[in-house]
């Protein structure tokens, strides 16, 4: 796997969660992308970019490095200190309103951040496809639920992440979130198969975040929860 070569990165300054390279990672191998220097790629909510740097690292793409809670002056100097400042271009925008021009990304990539933002029918069809390029790929992958437990998230979940509790959905409900479109050739979700290694690895972090889910690991999230990766291809 790729994403062993990023384990000096695996540390509570970069990690925001679950080891976001090892989701990168396995978005990027169920479908690989043919990208170029030309290729221009999106990471939506990217938070501190570490999923940026490895997009950037393992493709000739030019990432646009985009999160709403981190500044982009914190991002910049991260990637300055990484040493992929030309390849990956820190931005501070809503997800909500997007201000690039249309038709701008061979791919939209984003790691554990859709869920906070998109979990709404239409959204994807209205707010993020007209982003992508005729014949691009957009790669989400989301912390979801087993099944989708008759919308009694809020009971099964709620200990644990309080009222986020509603952004858990299973593959399927994702599927028609997504929603149909004349420019959608395709809409896949499954369940990510990294779900352990993800998870020990950022419940071995020292961090406040990392004690609050230890605490509920075996109880709730291995219990009910997942990943859930969402393919949506452009005609
Ligand atoms: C749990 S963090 C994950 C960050 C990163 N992708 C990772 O896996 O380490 C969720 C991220 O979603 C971003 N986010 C939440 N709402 C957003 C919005 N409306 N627009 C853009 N980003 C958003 C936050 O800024 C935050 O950094």
């Amino acid at each position: 796997m790729r994403a062993e070569k990023y384990k000096p990165y695996f540390t509570e300054e970069y990690l925001m969660g679950p080891n976001s390279i090892r989701l990168i990672d396995e978005l990027l191998s169920a479908y690989p992308l043919h990208l170029n220097k030309e290729s221009k790629v999106l990471d939506l909510g990217c938070g501190t970019g570490l999923t940026s740097f490895f997009i950037a690292a393992e493709t000739s793409a030019t990432v646009y490095a985009n999160d709403l809670w981190i500044a982009a002056k914190d991002n910049s100097d991260r990637f300055k200190s990484w040493n992929v400042e030309g390849s990956v271009i820190p931005f501070q925008q809503d997800a909500n309103e997007l201000h690039f021009d249309i038709s701008t990304f061979d791919a939209i990539l984003s790691v554990d951040a859709y869920h906070y933002f998109a979990a709404k029918e239409g959204f994807f069809c209205g707010k993020i496809l007209p982003f992508l390029k005729g014949g691009g790929m957009a790669l989400f992958a989301v912390p979801g639920v087993k099944e989708e437990y008759e919308g009694r998230q809020n009971d099964v979940l709620q200990a644990w992440v309080g009222e986020d509790a509603h952004m858990f959905h299973s593959c399927s409900w994702w599927k028609h979130i997504i929603g149909e479109h004349a420019d959608i050739a395709f809409v896949e979700t499954w369940e990510l198969h990294c779900f352990a290694a993800a998870w020990e690895e950022w419940l071995k972090i020292d961090s406040q975040y990392a004690d609050e889910d230890r605490a509920f690991f075996e109880s709730v999230i291995r219990k009910y929860s997942n990943f859930v990766g969402i393919a949506v291809k452009r005609r």
